[in-house]
């Protein structure tokens, strides 16, 4: 064999050796760490713990030590809190490469959930924009307990006549929705926008902030959501179960794409000629599924005119005002599918996976 097949196969036999030790490292999953003990005299309060990577089931109500508040934090006793596909993919650690961030072999983070609204109950030396009494919401690890420690720039106050529920809603799939549409398909009054999952979390907000932006709104929905959509204030709804949005002859400026289930071309097929396409979920998988479409349009980007490309929403104190705004105007509100209690948070979980709620899932603390 000569030198540089010789050199070519070793690199190949190396290049192996690393993808399979990394496939194996990021798929390894721990069994679950028995509960911890409390410290003798600690206070105590319930919360959901996701100590090792899996189903629903590895979801446990405990009784864990009371946050304080870091200097830059508030302590907050949470009304409501939401859930949102988020939680499930940390749950069980998938797609793996997240594992990267939340921690190889089990969560590096137990506590679980992220979205709450809640009355803050005290506040560290250096927080400057809440006090005790204040209502807020926002994003946080550990938001399905009874208090948590959240740094004042992940969360804003809630206008009067905005419920605990409702606000609980917002952090997530609303920021998701905001950015999606501001950030990355930088919508102008009078474009087009084709919103596809109009009825989840996301979509139900996306179709509502869109409208706000000044948009000609089409929200794709299966059948029984379409009068909830049009209520929504969609211009035009189409029903997936009947009719493929990309088979129709409108083009669109901007897609936003919470379902993943057409193909880069086939959406590109139905884009103005400068129109981007936002990527934010995609089909569920351990490995590469969820994250084939944002490769794919990574790749394609520099060769087309179309934008396209996944976008992460990250939440922001600012933004989270500006949903408070929207919904102290009257121009954003809340569809809420059900309502579940702290220790019905596997259950509320399930319902989630299972990718057919109508606006949100709550978690309701209220007595
Ligand atoms: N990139 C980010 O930063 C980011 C942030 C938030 C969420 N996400 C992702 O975005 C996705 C949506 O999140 P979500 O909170 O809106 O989820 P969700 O609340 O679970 O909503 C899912 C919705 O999709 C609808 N749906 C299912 N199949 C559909 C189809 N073929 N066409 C149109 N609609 C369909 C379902 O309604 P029917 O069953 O009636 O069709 C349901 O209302 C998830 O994959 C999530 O992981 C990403």
């Amino acid at each position: 064999m000569k030198l540089r097949y010789k050199i070519a196969s070793g690199f190949l036999l190396i290049l192996a050796l690393a993808i399979t030790a990394l496939a194996f490292t990021l798929s390894y999953t721990a069994e679950c760490e028995p509960v911890a003990g409390v410290a003798e005299g600690a206070v105590t309060m319930k919360a959901v713990v996701n100590r090792c990577y899996g189903p629903p089931e590895v979801l446990t109500l405990e009784d864990i030590e009371k946050p304080s508040p870091a200097d830059d934090e508030v302590l907050v006793k949470v009304h409501a809190a939401a859930v949102n596909p988020y939680d499930w993919h940390g749950m069980r650690g998938s797609p793996y490469i997240m594992r990267l961030g939340t921690g190889l072999g089990s969560p590096k983070q137990i506590r679980f959930g992220a979205d709450f609204a809640g009355t803050v109950e005290a506040a560290g030396k250096d927080v400057t924009k809440f006090k005790s009494g204040d209502r807020v919401f926002g994003g946080a690890a550990g938001a399905f307990a009874e208090y948590l420690a959240v740094r004042e720039n992940r969360a804003a106050l809630i206008p009067d006549d905005v419920s605990f529920e409702e606000a609980a809603s917002l952090p997530i799939a609303a920021i998701t929705a905001l950015q999606a549409l501001r950030d990355k398909g930088k919508i102008e009054p009078g474009q087009t926008v084709l919103i596809n999952g109009a009825s989840g979390g996301v979509g139900t907000f996306a179709v509502q902030i869109a409208k706000s932006m000044g948009a000609e709104v089409t929200g794709v929905c299966s059948t029984r959501n379409v009068e909830m959509v049009r209520s929504l204030g969609a211009d035009h709804v189409i029903d997936y179960k009947k009719e493929d949005y990309t088979q129709g002859g409108e083009k669109f400026d901007v897609i936003v794409d919470m379902v993943g289930n057409h193909s880069l071309s086939e959406n590109r097929g139905v884009l103005s000629p400068e129109g981007r396409f936002v990527i934010i979920g995609g089909s569920k998988g351990d490995w590469l599924g969820p994250l084939m479409g944002p490769i794919k349009a990574m790749i394609m980007n520099p060769f087309i005119d179309h934008e396209m490309g996944l976008m992460i929403a990250h939440i922001d104190g600012d933004d989270l005002a500006e949903l408070a705004n929207l919904m102290e105007r009257g121009e954003l509100s809340v569809v809420i599918d059900r309502r579940y209690s702290l220790s019905e948070v596997p259950d509320a979980i399930r319902y989630s996976e299972e990718g057919h709620a109508q606006g949100k899932i709550i978690i309701s603390l209220e007595p």
